[in-house]
């Protein structure tokens, strides 16, 4: 589904644009991508290589296809031309779960603890709530105890632990499962 443009004033008073990330965009995408996993891969679901190999074409398919999903989107978060963050609602769209959608979140270090993460947070929940979703789930390793913090002030509940469910830099790591009903 495409989100048309919502602005937000950071802590810092610099304005972001929250919006769909266009397939022309892909490469914007990347760039912030590539940037959130060097940073903070141990935070999130990809190693940073994945990144580095995506090629504009084959992310420009992907956005593709969340525009043109009843329920999966792409937000990006921009400022002066670039994309500092980014979240996603990667749902279902054919199937007796396709009233779920999963949430992941990644904003640049440099941005972080200035609101966005809350924004963007409540503006992808309330477009999910939208289009119609029933719930939302989303999965945190245990020791990311900000992201926690964030997502149990939106309401998020503790569905339970996946034990040792990525394995990261030569460990297991456990996860939280989280989800939320609208
Ligand atoms: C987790 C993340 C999305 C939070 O975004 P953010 O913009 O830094 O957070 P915000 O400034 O909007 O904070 C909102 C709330 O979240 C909580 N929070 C965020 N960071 C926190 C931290 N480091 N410690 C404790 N609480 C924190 C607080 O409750 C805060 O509310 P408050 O300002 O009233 O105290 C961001 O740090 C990030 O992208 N990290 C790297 C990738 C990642 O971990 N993604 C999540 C994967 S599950």
């Amino acid at each position: 589904m495409i989100i048309e443009g919502k602005s937000f004033v950071l802590k810092n008073n610099t304005q972001v644009i929250l919006r769909s990330v266009k397939p022309s965009e892909a490469q914007l995408f990347l760039d912030h991508a590539r940037i959130a996993h060097r940073e903070s891969y141990r935070n999130l679901n990809r190693p940073p290589d994945y990144w580095d190999k995506l090629t504009v074409e084959e992310e420009e398919k992907i956005l593709k296809n969340m525009e043109e999903s009843k329920r999966r989107f792409m937000l990006g978060a921009f400022l002066n031309g670039k994309v500092i963050g980014g979240v996603a609602n990667f749902g279902h769209d054919q199937s007796f779960q396709e009233f779920n959608g999963m949430i992941g979140i990644s904003i640049q270090n440099a941005y972080h603890g200035l609101g966005l993460g809350e924004a963007m947070m409540r503006f992808a929940m309330e477009k999910s709530k939208e289009s119609g979703c029933h719930r939302l789930e989303l999965t945190v390793r245990t020791y990311n105890t900000g992201a926690i913090a964030l997502y149990e002030k939106l309401g998020f509940k503790k569905v339970g632990t996946l034990r040792e469910t990525a394995f990261i830099d030569g460990q297991f790591v456990d996860e939280y499962m989280y989800d939320y009903l609208f």
